[in-house]
């Protein structure tokens, strides 16, 4: 047994392994809204982090980053396959995110998620002083609280699911559901998004189970499993601060001016991903610029495109329908040197990507269903001059939190559209004020309140030097 204090396991380290031609190891950022908003409370905290390193065989040797111990834990090829691009995300990702895309079910894949997920909780098991604190991440997890409890009971365990829970129909599909849920609840606190999702979670142990829940809380052999919503958040001074920079502020200007200083810019900012709702939004410009609504080179959108689970079928059909619907785009509407939408499919750094928050106009964030997404949040913190206009998704759960934004239903492209027309002419005044009310809401709920609310909850002491996130 080994002394570690705090133990955050996520599927991810927050950052990958690349190995070049040559056999040399880098390393780079991970993707996705969980390394963002769980990298600075680890930082803060001096914990340890276990997760798979993002290549296929042997786990590199432990080591540490910023103040965080990372400790990599091995995938094979297959497991990669069966255990990360099968179950974990063709067969619940989408059927998590309300089945927007069709789920896939192969029984292989199940044995390899057991397998995975009991590989994580041994590695745990291990590395957990007695009393320790383990906090485990998300939908490619949900065993680990069952299995750790089992080795080590003497732990405080909790779970956090970073994308929504879905209604008790749906879960009801899930083959293996009963072993998902009683893996669940293994952890003392489960944590979710937003409050619907810790209900469906709730009523699903009623229904699956017979359990009666009381408020918050079910009680499983004698202990009690509180559900709850803790909504996540960024670093919300960290992300002010970079965007303040002068080298953002000059970058922003030098975009719209490569842009020819158009009226408005639209902004899209997501991993290609099906959930994003980033079809739907290429769309709604299309149309706009159809119905004459909008124009080139007045209006114009970027779309930046994370790659993302390159090999998993939805993935790689979803990447051709939108290069080949931005394609379309800009064989109708672009002109000479000046296409009507810019789609970049690759990742950028921070500042990279503040200085094209700070240049749009109209940030879209239009999700046919998410968790949270960072994105939004990142956006209005951004706008040190309030002067952007949000269009967010109501299936986003930062439409939650972002109550000042233009909500829209992407599921409705007449509403997408006037949301984005309505986004683009409301007035500065109207802009500054909403634009104001959010960034006061994100500086108080920041990622590390997240974070201390939830420790808090799982009966973590608010003044334990050894995890006090953001002190
Ligand atoms: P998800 O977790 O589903 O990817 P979120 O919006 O919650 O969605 O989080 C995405 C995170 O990834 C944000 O912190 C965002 O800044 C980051 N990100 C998105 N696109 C890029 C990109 N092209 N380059 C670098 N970071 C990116
Ligand atoms: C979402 C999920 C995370 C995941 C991230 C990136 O944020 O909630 O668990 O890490 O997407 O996806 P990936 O499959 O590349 O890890």
């Amino acid at each position: 047994m080994s002394n570690a204090q705090f133990i955050v396991v996520a599927n991810r380290l927050p950052v990958d392994a690349v190995v070049d031609a040559e056999g040399n190891r880098t390393w780079r950022r991970s993707p996705g809204g969980l390394v963002t908003a769980l990298e600075p409370v680890l930082q803060a905290n001096r914990g340890t982090w276990i997760g798979w390193a993002g290549i296929a065989g042997a786990a590199p040797e432990p080591f540490e980053s910023d103040g965080v111990t990372l400790l990599p834990v091995e995938l094979s090829e297959n497991e990669i396959h069966r255990y990360y691009e099968g179950f974990s995300n063709a067969s619940l990702w989408p059927l998590y995110h309300d089945a927007v895309e069709p789920r896939v079910f192969r029984r292989s894949w199940w044995k390899s998620y057991y397998e995975v997920n009991e590989r994580f909780a041994e590695v745990c098991a291990r590395e957990a002083a007695p009393g320790a604190v383990v906090w485990i991440q998300d939908y490619q997890l949900q065993l680990v609280p069952g299995m750790l409890r089992e080795r080590r009971p003497d732990l405080r365990i909790g779970f956090f699911l970073h994308i929504p829970f879905p209604p008790v129909e749906l879960f009801m599909q899930l083959p293996h559901r009963m072993e998902i849920l009683k893996g669940l609840l293994g952890a003392d606190l489960v944590g979710f998004q937003r409050p619907l999702a810790a209900q469906n979670f709730l009523a699903l142990t009623r229904h699956l189970l017979g359990y009666r829940p009381r408020g918050h809380y079910v009680t499983v052999d004698d202990r009690l499993v509180r559900a709850d919503a803790f909504p996540i958040s960024i670093d919300t001074a960290a992300n002010e601060e970079v965007a303040s920079t002068e080298r953002v502020r000059q970058r922003a200007k030098e975009i719209r001016a490569e842009l020819g200083e158009p009226e408005t810019i639209f902004l899209g900012v997501d991993r290609l991903d099906y959930t994003k709702g980033i079809e739907v939004r290429l769309k709604a410009f299309r149309e706009l610029l159809e119905d004459g609504r909008l124009e080139v080179p007045k209006a114009v959108m970027i779309q930046v495109a994370t790659p993302s689970r390159e090999r998993v079928d939805q993935y790689v059909a979803l990447r051709e329908r939108v290069e080949r619907e931005v394609g379309r785009i800009n064989g109708e509407y672009g002109v000479v040197g000046l296409p009507a939408v810019h789609y970049l499919h690759q990742s950028f750094d921070r500042y990279e990507l503040a200085a094209l928050y700070q240049a749009a106009d109209v940030m879209a964030v239009t999700p046919l269903r998410d968790g949270m997404n960072l994105v939004a949040k990142e956006y209005v913190a951004s706008q040190t001059d309030n002067r952007g206009a949000l269009v967010l998704s109501e299936f986003a759960g930062a439409a939650g939190d972002l109550r000042q934004a233009f909500l829209v239903n992407p599921h409705d492209l007449t509403d997408l559209k006037d949301g984005f027309v309505t986004a683009a002419t409301a007035s500065a005044d109207d802009r500054m004020k909403r634009m104001r009310a959010m960034r006061r809401y994100l500086r108080k709920h920041d990622v590390s309140r997240w974070a201390r609310s939830f420790l808090t909850a799982l009966g973590v002491p608010e003044r334990s030097a050894a995890y006090n996130p953001g002190s």
